[in-house]
């Protein structure tokens, strides 16, 4: 079994890799035929809904998101003064 992988691209679409199936609200499958990735907008620009067109160049569409620090651990407490 492949694997999925969403990447997001500076200030771009999220590039989608793998056997994936897009389905819009209505339960209509879009055609993916030989099709190895996609470009899913995320800027809301598009023309093309819902995959990138590229408009997110021009509109100048900046995206602020990076994957975020994981949790650092709580120092363990301070033992008991003598
Ligand atoms: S991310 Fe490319 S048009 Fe929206």
């Amino acid at each position: 079994m492949s694997e999925v992988v969403i990447k997001t691209r500076l200030n771009g679409p999220l590039l989608v890799t793998g056997p994936v199936k897009i389905i819009d609200h209505e339960g209509n499958v879009y055609d993916l035929t030989g099709k190895e990735n996609v470009a899913l907008c995320r800027c809301g620009q598009t023309k093309r809904r819902p995959f990138c067109d590229g408009t997110h160049k021009s509109c100048g569409w900046v995206a602020e998101d990076l994957v975020p620090p994981a949790p650092t651990t709580p120092a363990p407490p301070a033992p008991p003064a003598q």
